[in-house]
């Protein structure tokens, strides 16, 4: 595919110029600034880029840039949520930007963009339940938000997913091209945390649900290089089993 990837500097998105390339995507690096890119990654790997300067919370922008390269997928890894639930930070004002230039460029385009947005495991649903873990451990609640607004947009607007990881650390310090892991594929499942193990703990009144959440959560850690691959991966084809859903993940080795 011809993908659009915007925050192309940042920790995910330098794995994802890796992963894409790898995966044999055009891609598209939306950055605020080249040099930052380029002395970021391997010299094979910026110079098969091309590189688009702007601001991810400028829509015309994005459209444009859509239009011109005749993307047919967007990946937004810009932005990074607040950690505390008080806390804000430019994330939601960037995915309402992403997809508003989305949607308006999948209709001059006459066909939906497919897009991958970044949230985090919190706007998953505690499993059982239509209620997001956020509920239960009120963190990065901004990924709660930016779910909702996802799901308000008409499916033949835009064919969207968004990657909802915990904490992802990286597997080699510099990123490498093309795109290695050593840890192997991730488990991937829609809208739950996947092998969310069951525990006596959620009986506990009123904290059980939280107590039970954070026994869990060390399990999800994954590499941003895991990640990265899942998204060029699924970008191979248009038919995504991720349409339209929020994707829980797991490294099947923890
Ligand atoms: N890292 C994790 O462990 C983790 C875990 C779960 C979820 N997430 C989510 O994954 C996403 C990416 O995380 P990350 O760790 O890769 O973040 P990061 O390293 O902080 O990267 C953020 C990227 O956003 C770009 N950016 C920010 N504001 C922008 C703007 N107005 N216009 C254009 N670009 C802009 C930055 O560009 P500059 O280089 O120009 O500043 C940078 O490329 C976030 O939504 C985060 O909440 C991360």
């Amino acid at each position: 595919m011809r993908v659009l990837l915007i925050g192309a500097t940042g920790n995910v998105g330098l794995r994802l110029c890796s992963a894409l390339l790898t995966h044999g995507h055009t891609v598209i690096a939306y950055v605020r600034s080249t040099s930052k890119l380029e002395s970021a990654l391997p010299r094979d790997a910026f110079t098969r880029l091309t590189v688009v300067n702007g601001d991810a919370m400028d829509a015309n922008a994005i459209k444009s840039a859509i239009l011109d390269h005749s993307c047919d997928a967007v990946v937004n890894a810009s932005g990074l949520a607040a950690l505390a639930p008080w806390g804000s930070s430019t994330l939601p004002a960037i995915v309402s930007a992403v997809l508003k230039a989305a949607g308006e460029a999948g209709e001059v385009q006459k066909r939906p963009l497919r897009v991958w947005v970044l949230g985090g495991m919190t706007a998953l649903h505690y499993p059982g339940t239509q209620k997001p873990l956020a509920s239960y451990l009120p963190i990065f609640r901004e990924h709660v938000g930016n779910l909702a607004l996802l799901k308000s947009i008409p499916s033949e607007t835009i064919e969207w997913s968004m990657l909802c990881p915990m904490t992802m650390v990286p597997e080699t310090e510099n990123v490498a091209f093309p795109l290695k892991s050593s840890r192997g594929k991730l488990v991937a499942s829609r809208d739950i945390p996947p092998n969310f193990n069951n525990s006596v703990l959620k009986y506990i009144p009123l904290i059980g649900g939280t107590l039970h959440l954070m026994t869990n959560a060390s399990r999800y850690e994954t590499s941003l290089e895991q990640n990265a691959d899942l998204i060029a991966e699924d970008l191979e084809t248009r038919e995504s089993k991720f349409i339209g859903a929020a994707v829980g993940i797991i490294d099947p080795a923890r």
